[in-house]
């Protein structure tokens, strides 16, 4: 299985907005991360769509850049692997 790219071994904070739906970035290539910028469109084959969600509340949360977490889009602290 292809794995996505590590963007950044670290979160990203985040406010969101109750009611309020985001694309998560799954690749790991977007520029726009933790959030998607549709670059996964314009690789052939590539196999990571966006995550998208719901917020149901206005808070302030941690999202994964490192795209390896096991609570997308949150970051569970999987990154720590990638960190040299
Ligand atoms: S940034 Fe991916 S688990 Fe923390």
């Amino acid at each position: 299985m292809q794995e996505p790219h590590v963007f950044k071994a670290e979160p990203t904070a985040v406010m969101l907005e109750a009611g309020k739906t985001y694309a998560w970035c799954t690749c790991g290539l977007s520029q726009k991360n933790p959030f998607c910028d549709g670059h996964h469109k314009t690789i052939e084959g590539m196999p990571f769509k966006p995550l998208r969600f719901t917020a149901e509340k206005s808070e302030e949360v941690w999202l994964c850049n490192c795209k390896h977490t096991k609570t997308p889009p949150f970051c569970d602290g999987t990154h720590e692997q990638f960190r040299k």
